[in-house]
């Protein structure tokens, strides 16, 4: 479970979290909704531990991890899908998986063969460079070395831009799995159909804050008129 209570965080002289509360519970997929600029990915990156709060606390499991590196909440299981996904272009798809490897607590040495199982793409194109694949497999790339990690809490930062309607279904399904398995997973989203498909949980953002949350069933029109349309 994660719990974010009451985050500031600014740009300089610039405020880009104003009191953000957010829970992400274990075995759901919570959407963190708004539109461009509101402070989606900046919220990602506090998580993640790049960038640091003025104040607020982050509890993954009752720990609160301010003030702990990026690679120790890594360790402790928070795994983050970076949005543009930021694989390694020149390394091969198995070597930017076994970058993932050094966030596992387990100690793995070799890529689980339960990722390739996942993304079969990935196996097919195992020795192929990253920069050689297509937007979606370079995004399934992305999922699949965070799970690597076998991560607790997996942040996912607007997985489905700019990627074709089948591989965002079968990155919903995958999502949906891993939450089943009691994975906490906390997808920043605008695309609502597919937040409508597969979230359980949302928080909608503007101007830094959460303005609306509730279960995605009570995602109301209004809602999305006033903060999420365009
Ligand atoms: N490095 C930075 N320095 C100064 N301001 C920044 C920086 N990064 C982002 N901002 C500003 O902070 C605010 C929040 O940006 P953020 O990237 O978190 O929004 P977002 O909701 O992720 O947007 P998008 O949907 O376009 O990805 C914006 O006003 C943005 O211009
Ligand atoms: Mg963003």
């Amino acid at each position: 479970m994660l719990t974010i209570s009451n985050l500031n965080f600014a740009y300089g002289g610039v405020t880009a979290l104003t009191d953000v509360s957010l829970q992400a519970p274990a075995g759901a997929i919570t959407c963190v909704m708004g539109r461009n600029g509101v402070g989606k990915t900046t919220l990602m990156q506090n998580i993640m531990g790049l960038l640091k709060p003025a104040s607020g606390s982050i509890g993954l499991d009752g720990v609160d991890q301010v003030g702990r590196a990026a690679s120790a909440r890594a360790k402790s299981g928070i795994a983050l899908v970076p949005q543009g996904r930021m694989i390694f272009p020149k390394l091969t798809v198995e070597e930017n998986l076994r970058v993932g490897l050094q966030a596992n607590p387990n100690g793995l040495k070799a890529v689980p063969e339960r990722v390739y199982e996942t993304f079969p793409i990935l196996k097919e194109f195992v020795a192929r460079k990253g920069g050689d694949l297509s937007g979606g497999q370079q995004q399934q790339l992305a999922i699949a070395r965070a799970m690597v990690g076998e991560p607790k809490v997996m942040l996912l930062d607007e997985p489905t831009e700019g990627i074709q309607p089948n591989i965002i279904q079968e990155i919903g399904r995958v999502l949906k799995t891993l939450a089943s398995e009691g994975m906490a997973v906390v997808l920043v989203e605008q695309y609502l159909d597919f937040v409508k498909e597969f979230g359980d949980g949302f928080a909608v953002m503007n101007r830094g804050a959460v303005v609306a949350r509730g279960a995605i069933a009570e995602l109301s029109a209004e809602i999305e008129r006033d903060y999420l349309g365009v």
